[in-house]
């Protein structure tokens, strides 16, 4: 999956604070590098609120990234993060700093599919994702599988959606750029949601909320008919 190509820029970001490749960093270093969605901490902090995270809650991140979101609540909440990653090289980097930030007790890296990885049954109380399940291919078989991994809780998610019927260019563009695999509208989301046995669904358009970001981030690349949508849902 091509979507990040400069990997380097976390280091880079952090020479520019003074701080070596080996370094010990303070979690704040990094918030402004290592989130990789929109509205930065806020977006975390927002998710935390709405789950009711507390310093005893065991948390999945569903397509962590470098696990800039698992280390945030860790840091700030003081729960434990399991961070799910598909692609090696970003997983090795959140690993090294998560090392780095001290906060290897309270976030596990594990690198795999997030259809495939095998978690006991209800080890989880809450599973968070932010803009990944766009990139997989099978989300009720995702979803299924996140209802069996929660013991109770809930899940919240960001993501993109889909508004209206993308054009034929379009297409491309969520392919090659965008990187999608399942793109839907939030009715249709909500209602995968749902057929997994999730309940008290409550979805939010963040469309205009991200517009002018997502223009910017698609490197022009017109796609008048994506949104983005917020759901929160607790285990029926
Ligand atoms: C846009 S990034 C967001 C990263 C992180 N959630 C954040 O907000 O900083 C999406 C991530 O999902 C990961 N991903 C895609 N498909 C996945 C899968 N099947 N299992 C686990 N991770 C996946 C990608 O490798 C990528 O790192």
């Amino acid at each position: 999956m091509p979507l990040y190509t400069n990997l380097d820029r976390i280091e880079l970001g952090l020479a520019a604070q003074g701080i070596g490749p080996r370094a010990a960093i303070r979690p704040e270093q990094l918030f402004a590098l290592d989130q990789w969605h929109y509205h930065g901490t806020e977006a975390i902090a927002a998710a935390a609120r709405a789950l009711g995270l507390t310093a005893r809650s065991r948390v999945l991140d569903v397509g962590a990234g470098v696990g800039g979101p698992a280390r945030y609540l860790a840091h700030t909440v003081g729960c434990h993060v399991t961070a799910l990653e598909l692609q090696p090289e970003l997983h090795a980097i959140g690993a090294d700093l998560t090392r780095r930030t001290g906060l290897g007790d309270r976030v596990t890296h594990v690198c795999g599919d997030a259809l495939t990885y095998v978690f006991p049954d209800g080890c989880f109380d809450a599973a968070v994702s932010f803009l990944a399940i766009v990139h997989m291919s099978d989300r009720p078989k995702l979803f299924g599988r996140l209802a069996n991994a929660l013991r109770r809780g809930g899940g919240y998610i960001e993501d993109l959606c889909q508004r209206a019927p993308f054009a034929p260019s379009d297409l491309a563009d969520l392919r090659d750029v965008v990187c999608a695999n399942t793109i839907t509208s939030q009715d249709d989301y909500g209602c995968d949601l749902r057929d997994a046995r999730f309940g008290d669904i409550s979805v939010t358009d963040l469309t205009p909320d991200w517009a002018p970001f997502a223009i910017e981030r698609l490197d022009g690349a017109t796609l008048a008919c994506l949104g983005g949508v917020r759901l929160l849902a607790h285990l029926a």
